[in-house]
């Protein structure tokens, strides 16, 4: 830890709960290992409004945002970058004297994940899941992949989705009938403590070649098991996780991210407690 002193600037993430969360344990190490005097702590609040106001105040220099925020906060501050407006979402606050800014660095780290593993022109994908995440993702790939489509518990929100990002829906018991190349889960489904379930069923990882799991705890989640006995690659949400707080600490620092290093940090906070 860098000793703390006067000029030690305060980052932080806001959200409910935040009892998981290893974002603490990944901008801390980034910091510490660029020399960057600051400390990220965790703010779990049920009143983001007041946090954005606290952020002004104090200042808090930069917050990351996670569930159930991320849409919430959006009008509540006073420049939302265009993609993210678009998405309806912001997991990044950059406080510059006193003007907040927000970001979407979900949507850009969804891609680069995928694009480590994959050629995406070809495939038809298959998103799991219409809340922020799925939005993002859904954004991100809808012109890069040939076919995107989203299926939803709720299929009110997949057909909202479907709607403002402009590609397919279809109800979850249909599924299986899309034939998806690949398959992204964005659902709490299969997190910890409930890794016995999957979002899907084994058929609709029939085509599959790629699945992605947007869930880190388990790395290998019940969804990824399966598609690895089938034959898939699979990819684990810390792809997508490390890839978003790498582009949050630009955004914050204007320099490169250590990703190495945040990536070491993260694999040394799963071997702690949960
Ligand atoms: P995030 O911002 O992380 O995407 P969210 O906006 O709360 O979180 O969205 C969570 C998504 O997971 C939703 O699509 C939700 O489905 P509903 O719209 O039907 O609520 C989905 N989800 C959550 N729990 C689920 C469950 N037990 N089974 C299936 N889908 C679930």
């Amino acid at each position: 830890m860098v000793e703390i002193n006067v000029r030690t600037a305060l980052y932080g993430i806001i959200g409910n709960p935040l009892g998981h969360t290893l974002s603490p344990a990944v901008h801390n190490a980034a910091f510490r290992f660029s020399g960057i005097d600051a400390v990220y702590l965790a703010f779990e609040t049920s009143d983001p409004v007041a946090c954005l106001k606290a952020a002004r105040a104090l200042p808090i220099n930069g917050m990351s945002v996670t569930i159930p925020f991320k849409s919430r906060i959006l009008d509540h501050l006073d420049y939302v970058e265009p993609a993210a407006r678009e998405i309806g979402a912001v997991n990044t606050v950059v406080n510059r004297d006193g003007i907040l800014h927000g970001w979407n660095t979900d949507a850009p780290a969804a891609l680069e994940a995928l694009e480590a593993c994959s050629e995406l022109s070809h495939l038809r994908c298959l998103i799991i899941g219409a809340g922020g995440a799925a939005k993002a993702v859904a954004f991100a790939l809808k012109d890069r992949c040939r076919e995107v489509t989203v299926s939803n518990r709720t299929e009110q929100s997949a057909r909202t989705l479907a709607g403002s990002v402009g590609c397919g829906w279809t109800p979850l018991s249909d599924a299986h009938r899309q034939k998806a190349d690949l398959v992204i889960n964005t659902t709490p489904v299969g997190m910890h403590p409930d890794t016995g379930k999957s979002p899907v069923t084994e058929q609709v990882l029939e085509n599959a070649t790629a699945v992605m799991d947007i869930i880190y705890r388990p790395r290998k989640t019940l969804l990824l098991e399966t598609a690895a006995r089938l034959g898939c690659t699979t990819i684990g949400g810390e792809e997508m996780f490390l890839r978003q707080a790498a582009r949050q600490y630009s955004l914050w620092t204007g320099k490169t991210a250590p990703l190495e290093r945040m990536r070491a940090a993260f694999e040394e906070a799963m071997k702690g407690p949960r």
